[in-house]
């Protein structure tokens, strides 16, 4: 596969930057002229390359390049080439608002792809909300988000946590030691996670979450030691899965006795940590890059052959990746005149594809993504092995946590 090597890294500040900024955006028929006339079309790419998460955006930004380059190698999206606007909100989400403005009004792309943390996400919504333009979103989140303005294609909980929450009560004993970085996605998640323990007769010995970018746990792992839970359940982001990894093994707790089970330990936080540190600790997630598929298979082998032999793909870079390809079979849909953010919104809805992970489909009810959860344990060699897969793929339901709510296609709904 011809890869072209640009040096997309580089920000693109000063293009456009004052162009419309502050003035209402009305996506008119000439407006969409001006995003395809000149034969491209504009998307933002906004993943934090420095900062606490750089660890993980970094590589996200690297997965929705390399999807971009192929379809653009490949001829473009009805012939027309998708132009990237690359820009570093540096882990900040203040920073996430001020540059997605930028992009949406200064740049005026159609689409933007972005954000590793709820708390970037929650930041730039108002931006996307209040332009009718459309974020895509690829990492796992919390739920309880129904909006027009956000295609979600990581996991929400109960893709992650249906399956795995029973298996490590079965497995380990029914008491939950819950860490997680202190904002709003560890705290939903964990909300989730006392109803299903709940249900299952299972207890929370202790609840804590540290500063984002916290780096120091060895008063956590005095009350891990003195509590003696079962499993620890981690929903800590950031170069604090690092730190908390390392610190646990230098402590000389054993996984096979008191592993951590996590949503957010990827193959790139293990790569960081050492595999040593990682061994024996649990993940749930729809997708591991030891995963057998013809289209995984080509996914790693470009995603190395772009970026490094010695890379790891992992359940958020490849929601990265997928995405763009959903992005552009929506807009092949569309007339060069009427590429639009909400009728690319319409076209993406129910639009199914063969991921790396497996077939998904975007959800036209609530614009998130039916995936296929799976259990795996890391392993010293940087790698997992998966050890429960779902059968079958399971419906994104951003409310799990809420019955008495539902995310439908005219908007929440009180049920
Ligand atoms: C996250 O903040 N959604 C990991």
């Amino acid at each position: 596969m011809a890869l072209k090597r640009r040096n997309f890294l580089k920000g693109s500040a000063a293009l456009g930057a004052a162009t419309g900024m502050g003035l209402p955006h009305i996506w008119m028929k000439n407006t969409a002229l001006a995003q395809a006339s000149n034969g491209e079309i504009k998307v933002g790419v906004l993943f934090s390359l420095t900062g606490t998460t750089g660890i993980i955006e970094e590589s996200l930004n690297k997965a929705t390049i390399l999807a971009i380059e192929e379809i653009n190698d490949n001829g473009g999206v009805n012939g027309m080439r998708i132009n990237p606007i690359v820009e570093d909100p540096a882990s900040d989400p203040a920073t996430f608002a001020e540059k997605a403005r930028k992009l949406v009004l200064g740049d005026k792309c159609v689409s933007v792809f972005g954000s590793y943390t709820s708390a970037s996400r929650k930041a730039v919504l108002p931006v996307f909300e209040g332009r009718d333009n459309l974020y895509f979103y690829p990492t796992l989140y919390e739920g309880r988000e129904c909006s027009k303005n956000v295609i979600y294609t990581g996991a929400v909980p109960n893709q992650q946590q249906d399956e795995f929450i029973p298996w490590l009560v079965e497995k380990f004993g029914k008491k939950f030691y819950l860490i997680g970085s202190n904002y709003i996605y560890p705290k939903e998640e964990n909300n989730y996670c006392k109803k299903l323990l709940e249900e299952l007769g299972a207890e929370v010995v202790n609840e804590e979450y540290v500063p984002l970018g916290h780096s120091e746990f060895s008063s956590v792992i005095n009350k891990i030691q003195s509590t003696q839970p079962n499993v620890i359940f981690s929903t800590v982001v950031g170069d604090s899965v690092v730190a908390l990894h390392r610190q646990y093994r230098a402590a000389g707790l054993d996984p096979e006795k008191m592993p951590m089970a996590s949503l957010t330990t990827s193959e790139n936080e293990v790569a960081a940590m050492g595999g040593e540190a990682a061994a024996g600790h649990f993940t749930s997630a729809p997708y591991f890059m030891v995963h057998q598929s013809p289209e995984n298979e080509k996914f790693v082998e470009a995603y190395r052959s772009r970026w490094g032999g010695d890379k790891v793909t992992h359940f958020v870079s490849e929601p990265s990746y997928f995405q763009v390809y959903m992005f552009k079979q929506a807009v092949e849909k569309l007339a060069a005149s009427d590429i639009t953010p909400p009728n690319i919104r319409e076209a993406i809805k129910d639009v199914e594809l063969i991921a790396p992970q497996g077939r998904v489909l975007l959800e036209r009810e609530n614009l998130h993504t039916w995936l296929w959860p799976k259990i795996a344990m890391a392993k010293s060699d940087g790698q997992f092995e998966v050890l429960q897969e779902s059968p079958e793929w399971i419906k994104p339901l951003p409310y799990a946590a809420y019955p008495d709510q539902l995310c439908a296609e005219d908007g929440l709904q009180q049920v």
